[in-house]
């Protein structure tokens, strides 16, 4: 900690926040972060805090890992940036070589490096374009993507993500996406997925003429919307819905890769060969770095200079990225994620029986929910209970955040390093949360 950190407390620290950081930047919890270990952060006035947000889903491998720190040092050292389309270097094209091998499909891919999730999307929607020569984009209801222009187009939420912040892009469609647990009530799974599969097909009548649309864009279980996961029929009737239709597939895999459904993209669930995927988050281990990777055809339809960025791919991200890989395979992360989920599962089951205002379960690997509802039997989302379930938990040592369209959904985004122990501690936290 530096002298002028220490010399400054909380409250004077918040005080300055207020005056010269925007208010439009939210803050789920007042403390100063100072130091974060593994799957815990410390604060400025050395109380420790079990971290469920993992910084929205970005520290799978946790906190300062020692081996991420390690390659970011010498990385620094050697060489901070000398900007991709200025010189190259060797860590930006070892990952792209690391990534199209990962990338599920045996077809020639190609990847690029990008800054934030949101910028990977808009460099998904570029490609696409310019490879079908269309300019359609059709995203999903619940669906989010990021806050730039474009992405806030093709997000769902109004408030607080897109409110007075139009005009937005124009071609951009929202489709239905299912959502198992607000189905009409009585009708089964199967049945549900035939209406919404029947509504998709619809909705490129009434909406969006196919041959008009350049890409599909979609999360293969909704973060921001909810942790919702589709079926693996619906998915894989979109996936051959684009290829009938000469459409890019693209998967948002930016909140879900890289070991937190427990593989490296939760889009293998479904057993479905993207054209695209988008990554960034956990990619880097909390540096700033994102990427799409895809069909090398598509990769290049681009000319030079029309892709890129200063900062895109910078080499201590990629070094970041690299030690990345490297810990998945070596802690057996996909592995862990499972168990971490399933830990949570059986817990929030056990929480059920006792909380009626649990709803809804929901989990692929360590991608785990719950849904808090007014009454079971309506369903009615009670986002108030939701936040005071979180903010208990912040303010008792437990990092918590929220989602879903009506915030009320509790969501666990764990780092996967975290230990037995200290999973099981916050889940008391967060049942004392419960009971509160
Ligand atoms: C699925 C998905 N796409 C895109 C983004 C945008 O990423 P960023 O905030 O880095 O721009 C997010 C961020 O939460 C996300 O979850």
């Amino acid at each position: 900690m530096s002298q002028t950190t220490a010399s400054i407390t909380t409250a004077q620290w918040q005080q300055k926040r207020d005056q010269f950081v925007s208010k439009g930047v939210s803050n789920g919890n007042r403390s100063l972060a100072v130091k974060g270990v593994g799957a815990e952060l410390y604060d400025l006035d050395g109380r420790r805090f079990i971290d469920f947000a993992g910084a929205i889903g970005t520290l799978n491998v946790g906190h300062s890992h020692p081996k991420v720190v390690k390659a970011v040092k010498r990385q620094a050292e050697e060489l901070i940036h000398p900007g991709f389309n200025v010189m190259m270097y060797p860590s930006y094209i070892e990952l792209a070589e690391k990534l199209c091998g990962i990338a599920p499909g045996g077809h020639e891919k190609k990847a690029i490096f990008l800054n934030s999730g949101a910028e990977a999307v808009e460099n998904a929607v570029k490609i696409a374009r310019k490879y079908t020569k269309r300019q359609g984009v059709v995203s999903f209801t619940r669906g989010f993507h990021g806050r730039t222009n474009m992405t806030m187009s093709m997000t769902s939420k109004v408030k607080p993500y897109k409110f007075g912040f139009g005009p937005f892009a124009s071609e951009v469609y929202q489709a239905p996406f299912p959502y198992y647990y607000q189905k009409p009530a009585g009708m089964s799974d199967e049945s549900y997925d035939d209406m919404i599969i029947q509504a998709f097909n619809d909705f490129f009548i009434a909406s969006v003429a196919p041959e008009t649309v350049a890409c599909v864009v979609m999360e293969p279980v909704q973060g921001e919307g909810g942790f919702i996961i589709p079926s693996k029929r619906f998915v894989q009737h979109v996936a051959s819905f684009c290829k009938e239709h000469g459409i890019v597939f693209v998967a948002d895999e930016i909140q879900t890769g890289f070991a937190r459904t427990g593989t490296y993209f939760a889009i293998e669930h479904f057993d479905v060969v993207p054209d695209l995927i988008t990554i960034s988050k956990s990619l880097a281990a909390g540096l700033p770095l994102s990427g799409v990777i895809g069909r090398a055809e598509m990769l290049d339809a681009a000319a030079p200079g029309e892709l890129g960025g200063t900062y895109a791919g910078s080499p201590l991200g990629c070094a970041a990225a690299l030690a990345v890989l490297d810990i998945i395979e070596e802690e057996g992360l996909n592995e862990r994620s499972e168990k971490i989920g399933k830990t949570i599962e059986n817990k929030a089951y056990e929480w059920k029986q006792e909380f009626p205002f649990i709803g809804d379960i929901r989990r692929l690997g360590a991608m785990a929910a719950i849904e808090i509802v007014k009454d079971p039997d309506t369903r009615e989302p009670d986002k108030a209970k939701a936040a005071a379930i979180a903010s208990y938990a912040n303010q008792n040592g437990l990092l918590l955040l929220t989602a879903g369209i009506n915030g009320n959904i509790i969501r666990f985004l764990t780092p996967l390093v975290i230990s037995d122990s200290l999973l099981n501690e916050g889940l008391s936290i967060l049942e004392a949360g419960l009971r509160a």
